[in-house]
């Protein structure tokens, strides 16, 4: 409890009002705030409001900052300034409520010594600072909200205004600069007309408008007025952007005139030799020879056919669907709509069973992206061999269509019959031979089978499975050599895919792969001839032998065909490259392990040994083999000297 002190003691109804005072000062200073700023609206004089405060003065911290605000907006100076000089010895900011309060004072009375000017408060009419640039179907401008280009101007404007029709761009809005008003107005007379439905804008960026226009008709514009003359002093080229778009006009060049320049003289505007005829000459205006007097053009049907492309990407066969893409005529400009119908022929229009023609859809010249749907599972109608474009507009049709065959996509409907393939290659995890597709069972939307390496019957290998396409031959088995190959890492199977442009069918013949190889792959296996021995030289010749071989046969003779017995440069233990110096004679397994080499069997030159391979018919002899040293007989040599 404060101290009460003697003189609030002796008067009780002072005390009350100190009391409630007292109690408000502690109370939540917002709610608190609220009724002192009520206080403080219907107090009349300084006095007044002074009496109001005292009471928070030592806790100016309580005090919103409305409250500062309020007594600033009051203009009750002294005590304003005897609030801030307290608020620097309580430690409390109220700057922000002073400097906001002087703010709006300072605004007021500069607002009233401007209202001084009479013509204070009127909007200054003025055009805008703007860019254009142009491309192939649009113009793109840039305005500014400032007289000069390089002047700072206003940052925004309010009650931004568009009207566009015809060939009319107006723009209107309000902003405020250096003090001063400012309406905005940008009226701009255009070379050609404009499709203001997709012509759009913008006020999204500061201190300017960005505008796309979408020109009625994709050509390159000389100018962006009609009337060579004409000069809007704060108009200028974008050049930057100019630069950007002369790349995709690729060369395009500019017409000399449009209908509004010709329907300045009062005459019409023929498109094909882009000039202006009176009315009566619209007979000599190409393809175009009926007047259109309100439109000032030489009019007619178009005379120019688009262009179709279309990729099936329904699988499913009789069936259709995906994107038809229009590719416009060149230089018919004044193409409104071109319509896609089924053809029985690259001209005419297939007719439906009820009579009518049948139309697959439209696509508005106006669009940028000219294309018309197919959806998926589309069936194709009875007849329809053709899709077949028309270019259409207000005075009719071009009986010229373009056209496009119509494509199918569908996958094979059968895997291949089989797959055979057997291994002539000798060595371990390596495979050579003839690998032959039999012919599917339904060849229709066949037109290769693809083989690969698999690591199943069903799967091809991770990577790199590929081996080659084959052809296929209306009813007959094809095939394909490989020559020696190592198998890849994990293949197991063969597979062959049937195949065409669109794809494969999903299932693939298949025949395990039978890595066939040689006998004696290891030095002393147990498919290795054992031995070899041979007797004693009874020929006294040199370099001729009469002796007898025997070899000792392998442990495992079951993939043995034969032992081939030969001359040897040197023993099998020093390595069989280049070891063999001519072919002597084989041993069926089965047959008798010896021979006799009769009374003067010539030896070759440098033979040193007798050398054994195992063989395979079909796959070779082993890469290692036994030995036995010869040693010629040079008796009668040696007699002679
Ligand atoms: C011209 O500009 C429009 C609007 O930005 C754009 O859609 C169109 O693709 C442009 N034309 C070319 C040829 O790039
Ligand atoms: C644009 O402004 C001009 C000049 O004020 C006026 O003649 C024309 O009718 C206006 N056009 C549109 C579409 O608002
Ligand atoms: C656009 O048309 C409306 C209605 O006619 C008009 O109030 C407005 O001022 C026009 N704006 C411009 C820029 O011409
Ligand atoms: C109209 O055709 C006539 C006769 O061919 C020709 O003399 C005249 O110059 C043409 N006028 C225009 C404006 O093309």
């Amino acid at each position: 409890m404060p101290r009460v002190s003697p003189y609030l003691a002796r008067c009780p109804r002072r005390v009350l009002l100190w009391l409630t005072l007292w109690a408000a000062a502690l109370a939540d200073p917002v709610k608190d705030s609220a009724a002192l700023l009520q206080a403080l609206d219907s107090a009349l004089s300084q006095d007044e409001a002074t009496a109001l405060l005292a009471p928070h003065m030592d806790n100016l911290q309580s005090l919103g900052q409305q409250v500062m605000e309020k007594v600033v907006l009051r203009q009750w100076w002294d005590l304003a300034r005897d609030i801030v000089a307290k608020s620097h010895k309580q430690q409390v900011d109220l700057s922000f409520a002073v400097r906001s309060a002087v703010r709006s004072l300072k605004e007021e009375a500069d607002e009233l010594l401007r209202t001084l000017n009479p013509k204070y408060g009127l909007a200054q009419q003025v055009t805008p600072a703007f860019q254009w640039a142009q491309n192939d179907t649009s113009i793109f401008l840039t305005i500014k909200y400032t007289v000069r280009w390089n002047a700072p101007g206003a940052l925004e404007v309010t009650e931004p205004s568009v009207n566009m029709s015809g060939n009319f761009f107006n723009f209107s809005g309000l902003g405020k600069h250096s003090n001063n008003k400012y309406r905005y107005f940008l009226s701009l007379d255009l070379f050609d007309n404009i499709n203001a439905d997709v012509s759009t804008w913008s006020s999204a960026s500061v201190g300017r408008l960005s505008v796309t226009l979408r020109k009625r008709w994709a050509r390159k514009w000389p100018r962006l007025l009609w009337e060579k003359k004409a000069k809007i002093a704060n108009m200028h080229v974008w050049m930057e952007m100019q630069e950007k778009l002369d790349s995709t006009l690729g060369g395009m060049s500019s017409v000399s005139n449009s209908p509004i320049t010709c329907g300045a003289t009062n005459k019409l505007y023929c498109i094909g030799t882009d000039t202006c005829k009176k009315s009566a000459n619209c007979s000599q205006c190409p393809g175009k020879t009926e007047p259109d007097l309100e439109a000032f053009l030489c009019a007619g049907k178009p005379s120019e056919k688009a262009s179709l492309g279309f990729q099936d990407t329904d699988m499913d066969e009789h069936q259709l669907g995906g994107e038809i893409k229009i590719t416009r005529a060149r230089h018919d400009f004044d193409v409104d709509t071109y319509s896609v119908f089924w053809g029985k022929d690259d001209r005419n229009k297939l007719e439906m069973t009820d009579g009518k023609e049948a139309l697959v859809g439209e696509a508005l010249s106006s669009s940028l992206d000219l294309q018309v749907r197919l959806p998926q599972s589309t069936l194709i109608p009875d007849g329809a061999t053709h899709l077949l474009v028309f270019s259409q507009n207000g005075y009719g049709e071009y009986s010229d269509p373009g056209s496009l065959v119509l494509k199918d996509a569908a996958l094979p409907k059968a895997k291949p019959g089989g797959l055979v393939f057997d291994d002539e290659d000798g060595e371990k995890g390596a495979v050579r031979g003839r690998v032959t597709v039999l012919r599917a069972e339904n060849e229709h939307k066949i037109s290769e089978y693809s083989l690969h390496w698999g690591r199943s019957s069903t799967r091809r290998s991770s990577s790199s499975s590929f081996i080659s396409d084959v052809r296929k031959e209306e009813g007959k088995d094809v095939s394909h050599w490989i020559s020696h190959q190592k198998i890849p890492e994990g293949a197991t199977h063969l597979l062959a895919f049937s195949k065409n442009e669109f794809g494969e069918h999903p299932a693939p013949a298949s025949v395990k792969i039978v890595d066939k190889t040689k006998p004696c792959l290891e030095k002393g296996a147990d498919d290795c001839p054992s031995g070899v021995q041979v007797s004693v030289d009874s020929d006294p010749d040199p370099q001729q032998l009469q002796v007898k071989v025997a070899i000792t046969p392998a442990k495992a003779e079951s993939s043995i065909d034969a032992y081939a017995l030969f001359w040897g440069k040197q023993s099998c233990d020093s390595g069989v490259e280049n070891a063999k110096n001519g072919h002597i004679r084989d041993f069926k397994v089965g047959e008798s392990m010896e021979a006799d080499l009769p009374v003067d069997t010539l030896v070759p030159d440098g033979s040193t040994h007798l050398l054994v391979f195992a063989r395979k018919d079909g796959l070779g002899e082993s890469d290692f083999c036994v030995s036995v040293p010869i040693e010629d007989n040079r008796e009668a040599e040696k007699k002679e000297l």
